[in-house]
């Protein structure tokens, strides 16, 4: 590790962190980063880490783009905010809308802006209800979502999915939360159920679900193409269609998460287009401004959209708005995002770079630690457990939060951000990373998987 510069003496304890054990942080100093450069973010102590999880798998065109400042700070410099609303917009998010409607996986979307992930999926539920009310169909209210997806951090999204943590004590699920089965095949196949089967049995249970709760009272289901916090399982072959087979029966609307998936993750612009998805909504956020600014988008077919305007009929107008929803600079970022896309290529590289990536994930399948690997365009996880099975031998730090935080721990030390699930790390780089960069993130993520191969096998030897 190089030592350049000290650390600041800033404290730490002044500051809340998410995620985080808040204990921890009372004693001991957080990781501070301070500059990025492309793939690599570096921290306080000049030490880099290559960030193969985009750290929230959001920052796709890298820690250093020129032309994202620059538009940033042009758009500062002739309009640094005004609020989109009251009839009123600005050039940048007139501009915006207009492109993103172009590019949509929905035919004449309709585009409503706002900041973060969590804030465009919780705008989706309030359009719905509204929407709904104003259709005449006031008690569709309820929401189906996939148990362990991610969908924000507001009461109401974390309400849709999220682990057990994400509900017990915070008085979730919300009574409008309809949870069903995540589509993890095969880990979660019963025994002898093929692919039919397993999507059968999970098509069925969402009917039954639906059934149960009353199909009038059901708005929508939301749903992630592929979910990187269930540990990233690409749904099997048939899943969709019959998710949408049960929806279309009950005149549920199937809304589609792409906060992660979209903007090239795949490949493609869009998870939907990839997979032949057909969303009524699509929500937008990270990928679509780099992350350098905030800014999400919730994208709307014709038939949701117009059930919005009838309401705004009713009542002379929409009730709805904030002072960051169309924000110029996060739109103008937004719009070189789109630029970079088509002038770089993005889509292109990462279609070129796919099979390269899955030759290394092929390649780490060799290492002792790892039993298994899924991959989506560029992503891919890695499912980590010690050779004999079990974690019983592992040291006491080690066992903390199991082997593939022990994985996490060790990437820092080499230099390697991953993100640790049960049983898996995720990984998915910037997008603009390169063939050599890669190479170089797989021998920091071999390095860090020695080690705790190797301190698994002290610990087994001293018992
Ligand atoms: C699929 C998905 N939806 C929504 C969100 C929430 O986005 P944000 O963190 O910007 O609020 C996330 C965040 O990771 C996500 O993964």
């Amino acid at each position: 590790m190089t030592l350049r510069v000290a650390p600041t003496n800033h404290r730490a304890d002044r500051l809340l962190l998410g995620f985080s054990d808040l204990r921890r942080l009372r004693s001991e100093r957080p990781l501070v980063f301070e500059r990025g450069r492309g793939i690599f973010i570096i921290d306080e102590r000049g030490k880099d880490y290559i960030e193969a999880v985009s750290s929230f798998y959001c920052a796709t065109l890298g820690f250093s783009d020129e032309e994202l400042a620059e538009a940033a700070s042009r758009q500062l410099r002739t309009l640094p905010m005004y609020p989109s609303a009251i009839h009123r917009t600005t050039t940048p998010v007139l501009e915006l809308a207009e492109k993103l409607a172009a590019i949509a996986p929905i035919p004449n979307a309709r585009v409503h802006f706002s900041t973060t992930g969590s804030e465009v999926n919780d705008h989706l539920i309030k359009f719905m209800w509204y929407g709904n009310h104003f259709a005449d169909e006031p008690l569709r209210r309820k929401i189906v979502s996939r148990l362990g997806s991610y969908h924000g951090s507001t009461i109401a999204t974390a309400a849709l999915g999220g682990g057990s943590d994400l509900h017990a004590s915070f008085a979730l699920p919300m009574q409008e939360s309809i949870l069903v089965s995540h589509p993890a095949w095969p880990k979660a196949a019963e025994p002898g159920e093929d692919e039919a089967a397993f999507t059968d049995r999970l098509a069925l249970e969402l009917a039954r679900a639906i059934e149960a709760a009353g199909p009038e009272t059901v708005g929508g289901m939301i749903a992630e193409p592929v979910s990187v916090s269930c540990g990233m399982f690409p749904p099997p072959e048939g899943y969709f269609p019959k998710v949408k087979a049960v929806l279309d029966r009950y005149g549920i609307r199937l809304f589609v998460d792409e906060v992660v998936t979209g903007f090239g993750r795949s490949g493609h612009m869009w998870a939907s287009e990839a997979m032949g998805l057909e969303p009524d909504t699509v929500s937008c956020a990270k990928g679509i401004s780099g992350a350098y600014m905030p800014l999400a988008a919730l994208i709307m077919g014709e038939e949701f959209a117009g059930r919005l305007e009838r309401g705004s009929d009713t009542k002379g107008w929409f009730a709805h708005g904030g002072t960051h929803q169309g924000h110029t600079v996060s739109a103008a970022v937004g719009l070189k995002v789109l630029e970079i896309f088509e002038r770089r290529d993005i889509l292109g590289h990462v279609q070129r770079l796919i099979p390269y990536w899955n030759r290394m994930l092929d390649r780490m399948m060799a290492h002792p630690l790892v039993t298994g690997s899924r991959r989506f365009g560029l992503m891919g996880a890695l499912e980590v457990a010690l050779p004999g099975g079990g974690e019983k031998g592992m040291a006491a730090s080690l066992a903390v939060g199991g082997l593939s935080k022990a994985v996490y721990e060790a990437g820092l030390e080499h230099g390697i951000i991953v993100r640790p699930l049960a049983g898996c790390i995720v990984m998915a780089p910037p997008l603009i990373i390169t063939e050599a960069e890669i190479d170089e993130l797989a021998r920091r993520l071999e390095a860090a998987l020695d080690q705790v191969l190797a301190d698994s096998g002290k610990v087994a030897e001293a018992v």
